[in-house]
């Protein structure tokens, strides 16, 4: 927990070298560790590759002005708090500072004593927001691999311990690889049933004539080839959960047998003349809008509501924030360990160019990125011309605000890229160009990279 006791680390802002060396000095002097930036790009640069507990900065700085660096930390950095100083206190200029998330706004000129006190509010509220974070992934034993500390991972790992606790069924939804998977297993693990097995289906990989015997098994001689009776899945995981994955693929005979297994806690096996009881508990996923299929009559309300006991949604990658980072890291040393190469730095740029990526694919094209950046790299930095093209022209941010025309177009353009899979000759049709002038854009932004 950061107090200075335990050296938390303050970056302070400034461009008059004489208030940063008294600051530094007086700070550490208390104990914390002390680093400097003299604008805001050094300041984001220090951040991007370190942890701090507190930025102080002042507002007036040349180019870009403190007030951005705070829109940058709350944005960014959700275990960081902000300071903000200033020589010419005005009432907007503290009301816009504390709206936009600084903690807190010392006008100069201020005491050492005023100095420490405000810098201790800060540190105290940075402790209560960690020790909320801390309750909540201590309420799991088992967090299955599931990194991320955003506030949409810790409101996952809270509905995760709180679904833990019942046998209810669990319907949870999400874009392809964002983790459902994961969840799913955290929830089993972390349940009474964790002892018994935790047994993933895909619906949509199974052929639909199998899907049937394979659940529920089939006695002798129930269909041509069936020369031994076999159980299924779902006698398999007796005691445990199963969990069907892509739900929505289930044809609508596969169906009425699943909403009878959730109705009457029994199963069939094929060519059985009498159910038998199962204790298993139910999960399922899907990464389409399930209650747009029951609208449209493709998948039955009545299973809907059955699967839809507890609902857990798994955003995108691309709104978690500083997780993308986390990931990276993870992701590097693990494939590191793997391919026996030193875990490798990533250069700020290469930094800006992953974490402004819309990664349509999650979680799971964020690993693949990263194990064959790491097999083409050997452990070396990791630079933006390391990256896939249509990754290093993504920018950070998702609004135009303080923007150029020519970064909003780059960023269109590569959301629409994105969203056709980067096939140019369709994106350049929704875009309203020719492929030509598209190429000669992209040649443009690749260069300036
Ligand atoms: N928060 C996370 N932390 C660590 N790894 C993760 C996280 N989320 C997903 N992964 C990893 O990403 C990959 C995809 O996850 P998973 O299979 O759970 O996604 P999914 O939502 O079930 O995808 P799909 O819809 O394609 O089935 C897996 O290798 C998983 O380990
Ligand atoms: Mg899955």
């Amino acid at each position: 927990m950061p107090d200075k006791k335990d050296n938390a680390s303050i970056l302070v802002v400034d461009d008059a070298p004489d208030t940063l060396e008294v600051l530094q000095r007086n700070l550490s002097g208390r104990g914390y560790r002390v680093l400097t930036a003299t604008s805001v790009d050094e300041a984001i640069r220090i951040l991007e590759m370190e942890t701090m507990d507190l930025v102080i900065t002042d507002l007036k700085l040349p180019k870009v002005s403190g007030m951005d660096l705070v829109r940058y930390v709350r944005e960014n950095l959700a275990d960081t708090e902000v300071m903000m100083i200033t020589g010419y206190p005005t009432v907007e200029g503290a009301v816009e500072a504390v709206k936009i998330g600084a903690e807190e706004f010392l006008a100069k000129p201020f005491t050492d004593d005023e100095l420490f006190a405000a810098v201790q509010r800060s540190l105290d509220t940075l402790n209560l927001r960690r020790i909320s974070k801390a309750q909540v992934v201590s309420q799991l034993d088992n967090l299955c691999g599931l990194i991320g500390e955003s506030k949409t991972m810790l409101r996952i790992y809270d509905n995760i311990s709180k679904a833990a606790a019942t046998s209810a069924t669990v319907l949870i939804s999400g874009e392809s690889g964002t983790g459902k998977e994961l969840v799913a297993r955290a929830i089993h693990y972390n349940s009474p049933r964790s002892t018994a097995p935790f047994i993933p289906i895909n619906c949509a990989g199974i052929p639909e004539g199998l899907l049937e015997s394979e659940l529920f098994g089939h006695v002798k001689g129930a269909f041509t080839g069936a020369l031994r009776t076999r159980t299924g899945f779902f006698q398999a995981a007796e005691g445990g959960t199963i969990f069907l994955d892509e739900v929505s693929e289930t044809s609508p005979a596969m169906q009425a047998k699943l909403l009878r297994v959730l109705q009457d806690t029994e199963v069939c096996m094929v060519g059985a003349r009498e159910a038998e009881k199962i204790d298993v508990r139910i999960m399922a996923a899907t990464n389409t809008d399930l209650q747009n299929l029951v609208k449209k009559a493709v998948f039955r309300e009545d299973l809907y509501f059955r699967l839809n006991v507890i609902t857990i949604h798994v955003p995108p990658l691309r709104e978690r924030g500083d997780d993308i980072l986390h990931l990276i890291h993870h992701f590097a040393s693990k494939y590191a360990q793997e391919l026996q190469v030193p875990s490798p730095e990533f250069t700020s740029k290469a930094y800006r160019a992953l974490k402004g990526y819309t990664w349509p694919g999650n979680v799971r094209e964020l690993e693949n990125l990263v194990q064959s950046v790491l097999v083409m790299t050997s452990g070396r930095e990791i630079d933006v011309n390391d990256l896939p093209p249509h990754m290093r022209f993504s920018l950070p941010g998702s609004t135009s605000q303080g923007k150029t025309l020519a970064q909003v177009e780059t960023e269109h353009i590569q959301m629409v890229l994105n969203s056709v899979d980067g096939n140019k000759t369709q994106a350049a049709e929704i875009l309203g160009i020719d492929r030509k002038t598209l190429r000669e854009k992209l040649k443009k932004v690749g260069d300036e990279t």
